[in-house]
């Protein structure tokens, strides 16, 4: 094999990829050309989505596209023309698992040398993903990073036709790209990205040099997204954001900020309306206030804390306090009494003793949370954490974890409990895996629901009483 010239390529760079102006950003409206139209007929494809609900979105894109490029989904890997592996950078056990995948899709090139094999998404926004891809995965033909998922089109025509490998990952600021073509995944309840970006920088995370600034969508098209959806019998949105407590805060020209958002959206007629992430530190009182009067924002939310040391808050730069963060989730409770609160936490911080441990799970009691997301931190090459001095043995971060989660577990089932004998709103999704006399769907209080229904209420939201609370779920009875 000749030697590959992996400075032709168009790479990632860490350090510029962490640069921020203040300046807006414009929308950029996508088009596709008419070539490109049929480059996908007689053809099929596959995408793998790894990560956050935001890469979940993004896959939606990639098969809107792929789909208005004549390309068909496939049920079976191994007669794909066309795959395309969306990744995830958060923590090294994501990383290694896609490893393991690719090292797996490699059989498939051999049965079938004109796959498109594809690598997107967050990984490919580091330095060494692609230096690693480069070199020890010829098989991969694709690598493209968040910001440019709107150029699939030119990829994949390069890739097909010159059969060149193209690699192409931007580390700037990134756009905002309106127009995209989405083929979502389900009828009722859709992803709505209402800003992309990360400007918080948590000493710990890898998100803010993966997806660039903070930037928001324009209200106006927001809502005609979310009208469209509600044209087409969608009955539940998710906001989408690595900070949505940030929306409009970069805009220049008006003070229009996520409560007034919240506000505009409850008058679209959509039924539900809930959003992910929040960070404590943005969450504001406009914002609870439109909580409140809204009808249709659900009694959820989803707060990560991810330490009650304000020592180590501290180091992660989370810009709160222990205490600070109990008084606005006192506010909260305030805003919409009975709101379900859920979190996500970190263990084994760099420098995390047993002291500031024991805080957390102070922290976690307090909350009253009814559920939570836990990790143990994992290094990410380039963010500040990753240097920071680590003493404490992975066995201790592994106990501390466990101590966590039975505690979490524990608050789950009680957060459950407390709804039964009530009646509830469930939207139906879908029958049970077990059992096809089983339907199960989500509360307003974004709590799973198995019960004994008609087919026919599948895609509708009806009203359950609720019979018996197990950790990870509820079981009702349909009311008649
Ligand atoms: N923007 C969101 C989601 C970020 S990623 C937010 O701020 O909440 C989801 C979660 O992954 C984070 O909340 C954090 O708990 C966890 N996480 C991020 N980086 C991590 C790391 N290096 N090690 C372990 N967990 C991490
Ligand atoms: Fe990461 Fe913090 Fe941004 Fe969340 S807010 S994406 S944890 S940097
Ligand atoms: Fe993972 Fe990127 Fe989301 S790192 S959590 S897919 S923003």
């Amino acid at each position: 094999m000749s030697k590959i010239d992996i400075d032709k390529y168009f790479k990632p760079n860490l350090k510029q990829a962490k640069k921020r102006t203040g300046d807006q950003v414009e929308a950029v409206r996508f088009e596709l050309s008419e070539t490109h139209k049929t480059i996908g007929s007689h053809k099929t494809y596959q995408i793998h989505t790894y990560g956050c609900q935001g890469n979940e979105a993004d896959s939606e894109t990639m098969s809107g596209i792929l789909e208005a490029m004549g390309f068909v989904k496939s049920d079976v890997e191994a007669q794909s023309d066309v795959i395309i592996i969306n990744t995830c950078a958060i923590r090294e056990n994501a990383e290694n698992r896609i490893w393991g995948e690719l090292g797996r899709l490699k059989q498939h090139k051999l049965t079938n040398p004109n796959l498109v094999l594809g690598v997107a998404g967050c990984m490919p926004q580091e330095e060494y993903v692609v230096e690693r891809i480069l070199k020890k995965y010829p098989h991969v033909d694709l690598v493209f990073g968040t910001h440019n998922i709107h150029k699939l089109p030119y990829y994949i025509e390069t890739a097909i036709f010159s059969k060149e490998r193209v690699i192409e990952v931007f580390s700037d600021q990134g756009s905002i790209i309106e127009n995209l073509p989405k083929e979502r995944g389900h009828q009722k309840k859709a992803w709505v990205n209402i800003m992309y970006g990360c400007d918080e920088f948590c000493t710990y995370c890898i998100v803010p040099y993966t997806r660039g600034k903070e930037r928001s969508r324009a209200k106006e098209d927001i809502l005609k997204e979310v009208h469209h959806l509600v044209n087409q019998g969608y009955m539940e949105i998710t906001l989408l954001g690595q900070n949505v407590n940030a929306y409009g805060k970069d805009f220049k020209d008006q003070n229009y900020t996520f409560g007034d958002l919240l506000l505009d959206l409850d008058q679209t007629g959509i039924k539900r309306i809930r959003f992910t992430t929040s960070h404590p530190h943005d969450l504001d009182l406009k914002t609870m206030n439109a909580m409140k009067n809204a009808q249709h924002v659900m009694p959820f939310f989803h707060l990560p804390v991810q330490s009650g040391s304000d020592r180590i808050l501290k180091k992660m730069n989370r810009k709160y306090t222990k205490q600070s963060y109990l008084d606005v989730l006192k506010e909260l409770k305030k805003c919409v009494p009975g709101i379900s609160v859920t979190t996500d936490i970190i263990v084994g911080f760099p420098g995390e003793t047993l002291e500031d441990f024991e805080e957390t799970m102070d922290l976690v009691k307090q909350a009253e949370f009814e559920g939570a997301f836990t990790f143990v931190f994992s290094k990410r090459e380039g963010t500040p954490a990753a240097t920071y001095p680590d003493e404490t043995p992975e066995k201790e971060k592994k106990r501390r974890l466990y101590l966590l989660n039975q505690l979490v577990n524990a608050q789950y089932l009680a957060g459950n409990k407390r709804f039964v004998g009530k009646r509830v709103n469930v939207l139906v999704e879908g029958v049970s895996k077990y059992d096809d006399q089983v339907l199960s769907g989500y509360t307003e209080h974004n709590k799973l629901v198995n019960f004994k229904g008609n087919h026919h209420d599948i895609g509708k939201i009806v009203s359950v009483t609720i019979t018996e609370a197990k950790t990870w779920f509820l079981l009702g009875e349909a009311d008649a």
